[in-house]
């Protein structure tokens, strides 16, 4: 737990504090009375439980719900049949959407033995009117809906859900506020991600994180160093900076500081041993990042640089303000820096109007690259984006056709890449046992690849010389030096 300031410094018996996060600390204690008056109630204290179905920004969001959730007198248990379940969802396809009402269907049932179950959804898919409107009128059950903007005030609305009946709605348009030192639990103790923005100006046209995550906001400097030297003082080795664009990092703060200066002054703190940070927009990758990362000891030899598609009319259309020369000179540049640096990307299958050629055009860019692994996605429209209304010329078996071609090609390059470290010593950091062979450790290489490899519990959260005895396409299986 880095939870910053102790509960029991604030007296629920005094005045409600009008600051934050004094006030969310107010109502964590008054959940604490709550949880113990329902453990003197049923001879066991209250179970919780959270679900991230988002990227990693949602995961980090997740871990402070866990942290609020502890702090106010929960027990966390992995399955979902709790006191008090909530999903934190993501909306930036239509099948993530899906997913949730499949599985509000299974929290019904859980709540139908357990009556007293307190269901709540936050995160993305809350921010869209629509959803909201549904889910109170077809799912009557859910007992608290709150989004993005608010979620610092989690303490307060989990009081007020426990404690009256009926549904808590709190949706909020947009908000300035960035709420520091709230309490927050790590899932590994020697790894985790930091927020250093939130938020996104960019509007790829596709895109619905902007209007569901709000306008850019960078946390201050100072803040998020504060933040990684607690967490280095707590035994964390490797941090992740989060954000959707990190490359626009700092330049509407105050004092504006560049992505590259914050790296920098990361790479001071002692304890920390690996630095990675996503995501990097191509439009906003600067010569002075990559001089930075050249000169780095702790920043990992990983780019994640999503590419969308290879055609320059396609990323035009999709307002990504770089041009297919643009992407392949920038790899270009970075590889002439940092040669053993992975690069791996995010791709868009059948965006409106996309043709068989402007196709060819993106395995093109696939081929030249080489990409170290790529996420492929199928377009999917999103009401409200400007996509939504462009022209949609291929057909669902083009698009899924073109989509099988993308990616058994990229399979195999990543394949015939990941074989070029067959035999040779790399530092892994062990993160935890191997879910289908216990008798194996998983870890990852400073480019992100996964290694599993046989050990001993000890060797969890250590940086430790692996031979990579096999190579498995996706993986590779490995033995300690
Ligand atoms: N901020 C990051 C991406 C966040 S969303 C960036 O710009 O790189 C993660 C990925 O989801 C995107 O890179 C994109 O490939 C994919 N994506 C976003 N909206 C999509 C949509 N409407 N349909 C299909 N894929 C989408
Ligand atoms: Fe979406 Fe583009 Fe922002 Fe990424 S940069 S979150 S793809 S709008
Ligand atoms: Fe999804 Fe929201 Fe992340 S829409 S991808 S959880 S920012």
């Amino acid at each position: 737990m880095c939870g910053v300031r102790k509960i029991e410094e604030i007296n629920t018996q005094k005045e409600l504090p009008a600051a934050e996060p004094d006030r969310q600390f107010y109502f964590m204690e008054k959940c604490r009375k709550w949880a113990k008056g329902f453990e003197a109630e049923n001879g066991r204290v209250p179970t919780a439980c959270v679900v991230n179905m988002g990227c990693q920004m949602n995961a980090r969001d997740s871990e402070k719900l866990v942290g609020i959730l502890e702090e106010s007198g929960y027990r966390i248990k992995e399955s979902e049949d709790a006191d008090f379940v909530i999903f934190n969802t993501c909306t930036v396809r239509e099948n993530a959407n899906n997913k949730v009402y499949g599985r509000l269907g299974v929290l019904h049932g859980y709540k139908k033995k357990n009556p007293d179950m307190v269901i709540a959804l936050c995160g993305c898919m809350m921010q869209e009117p629509a959803v909201v409107d549904k889910i109170t009128r077809s799912y009557p059950f859910v007992n608290l809906i709150f989004g993005t903007h608010n979620i610092y005030k989690f303490a307060e609305l989990l009081y007020t859900a426990v404690s009256k009946r009926g549904t808590v709605v709190d949706i909020w348009e947009s908000s300035d506020n960035i709420v520091e030192d709230l309490p927050s639990e790590r899932k590994y103790p020697f790894k985790s991600g930091v927020n250093i923005m939130f938020g996104c100006n960019n509007f790829c046209s596709y895109c619905i994180v902007p209007y569901v995550r709000g306008r850019e906001r960078s946390r201050e400097a100072k803040d998020i160093l504060n933040e990684i030297e607690t967490l280095a003082a707590d035994g964390v080795k490797e941090i992740m900076l989060l954000g959707q664009n990190v490359n626009s990092y700092g330049k509407n703060l105050k004092n504006p500081v560049t992505f590259a200066q914050l790296l920098k002054q990361a790479e001071q703190i002692e304890g920390i041993e690996r630095i990675r940070f996503m995501t990097s927009h191509p439009k906003d990758l600067s010569d002075e990042l990559i001089e930075v990362m050249k000169q780095s000891k702790k920043i990992c030899k990983h780019l994640h640089l999503p590419l969308q598609s290879g055609s320059s009319r396609i990323l035009k259309l999709m307002n990504r303000n770089y041009t297919k020369e643009q992407y392949l000179g920038l790899v270009e540049k970075l590889r002439a820096a940092i040669p053993d640096i992975a690069v791996t990307t995010d791709i868009i299958v059948g965006f409106p109007g996309e043709t068989e050629e402007d196709f060819e055009e993106t395995m093109e860019v696939v081929c030249k690259v080489k990409f170290d692994s790529a996420f492929t996605f199928l377009y999917s429209k999103r009401t409200g984006t400007p996509a939504a209304k462009m022209e949609d010329h291929a057909s669902k078996e083009e698009v899924k056709q073109r989509f099988d071609r993308l990616l058994k090609k990229v399979q195999t390059i990543a394949a015939e890449k990941a074989m070029a470290y067959e035999g040779a010593i790399q530092k892994v950091l062990v993160e935890h046992r191997n879910e289908q062979d216990g008798r194996l450790f998983t870890g990852r290489m400073s480019n992100n690849a996964i290694v599993h490899l046989p050990g001993t519990a000890d060797l969890i959260g250590q940086i430790i010389d692996v031979r990579l005895t096999e190579c498995k396409g996706f993986y590779y299986l490995g033995e300690v030096c």
